[in-house]
């Protein structure tokens, strides 16, 4: 029996009702293609500055090199906002990501049919929505030094080399020619000198992917394209900052931040979660939604395990249980019934133990 281990990372607020949802996949898969996928758990967060005094123990740090992928749900806490240093709980996914050396964030966006008219934008617009936001994730100003705070200046770096410009691009050209072969590359080349060497590696790297047509667009004009025009994109490339306020407005498309899933690949065992954050005002009351986590254990699997077809009976099963009117709050219609975290969940993993693919296929 092939054999996988998949360190778990729970986290804060919704992150552990939603990861708990993801195992249940993973355990759902396993049965139906004969895989034992083992899921131990371990801290980050505020969860792990509560027992361990720090956001990423090293007890978590020595078991994910060692993993075949890393399934992660949320971190952050308001009653740790004035912390600082490695009891920041954003913190301790910062170093985690930089850890795995995992540099490229792959976000898909896309619109379920029956979801068109959950987002306030026009269903017009948003048929044949289809875009992948490769966003650097180890760079940029979240980890520029110097960086610094006291009472009356604060002080961030950006900063970023080509070679980690020429690595993300080629991520961004690769996963373009398994799609409509456009990347359009994000940043400020008319204010930033470091959009200038982005915006020149880019284009050297898209030299080396003629097949692939590159545009480049200021952020500020991309954000509003997004919105505008959303089904003009395939691949968007962009830096660290910008891809992530670029993905939260890319989760209005969708309908709900809640169904974005996420692939960290680079140098280690990938990184899969959820766009989300921790959504404090909503934790523990099982009402958030799981398919963002579930369809990140997706990813895991595709990208983090190659199993694609274990991917593909995943993401049936969420089309599935969406076609049939499964609605958590956050993807209702006012007056529509909903189910809650752990329900919508199981009603996923049932279609996924009875997909019909793969009985037809006699397994
Ligand atoms: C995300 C999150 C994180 C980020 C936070 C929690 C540090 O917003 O994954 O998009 O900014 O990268
Ligand atoms: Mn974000």
């Amino acid at each position: 029996m092939t054999q996988f281990t998949v360190a778990v990372l729970p986290g804060d607020g919704i992150g552990p009702e939603v990861t708990a949802e993801a195992v249940r996949m993973l355990a759902a898969v396993g049965d139906l293609y004969g895989y034992r996928i083992a899921t131990p758990e371990y801290l980050i967060g505020a969860a792990a500055v509560a027992r361990e005094g720090e956001a990423l123990p090293a007890r978590t740090r020595d078991a994910v090199p060692d993993a075949d992928a890393v399934l992660l749900g949320a971190v952050g806490d308001p009653a740790l906002a004035g912390a600082t240093g490695n009891r920041r709980p954003e913190a301790g996914l910062l170093a985690l990501r930089k850890l795995l050396g995992a540099y490229a964030n792959l976000r898909p966006v896309s619109v379920h049919p029956a979801l068109r008219e959950v987002s306030p934008l026009r269903a017009e617009r948003l048929e044949s929505v289809d875009l992948l936001i490769v966003r650097e994730l180890t760079g940029g100003l979240y980890y520029g030094e110097p960086r610094s705070r006291n009472q009356g200046e604060a002080v961030n770096t950006l900063r970023y080399t080509a070679n980690e410009i020429e690595r993300v691009a080629r991520v961004a050209f690769l996963a373009a020619q398994g799609r409509k072969r456009k990347v359009t590359s994000v940043d400020k080349a008319n204010v930033l000198e470091v959009s200038q060497l982005w915006r020149e590696t880019v284009s050297r790297i898209g030299g080396e992917y003629p097949d692939v047509t590159l545009e480049h667009l200021y952020v500020d004009f991309a954000a509003m394209r997004l919105i505008s025009n959303p089904a003009s994109f395939d691949v968007l490339l962009t830096e660290n900052l910008f891809g992530d306020i670029l993905s939260d407005e890319a989760g209005v498309l969708a309908g709900s931040l809640g169904l974005l899933p996420s692939a960290s690949i680079g140098d280690g065992p990938g990184l899969f979660e959820p766009v989300h954050g921790s959504a404090p005002d909503i934790a523990g009351r099982g009402v958030a939604n799981p398919i963002g986590a579930i369809l990140s254990a997706a990813m895991l699997l595709r990208y983090g395990l190659v199993l694609p077809e274990a991917a593909d009976a995943i993401e049936r099963a969420v089309a599935a249980v969406l076609n049939g009117g499964g609605r958590t709050p956050d993807i209702a219609n006012p007056g529509e019934p909903t189910l809650g975290t752990q329900e919508i969940g199981e009603r996923i993993a049932r279609f996924v133990r009875s997909d019909l693919a793969v009985q037809l296929a006699g397994r």
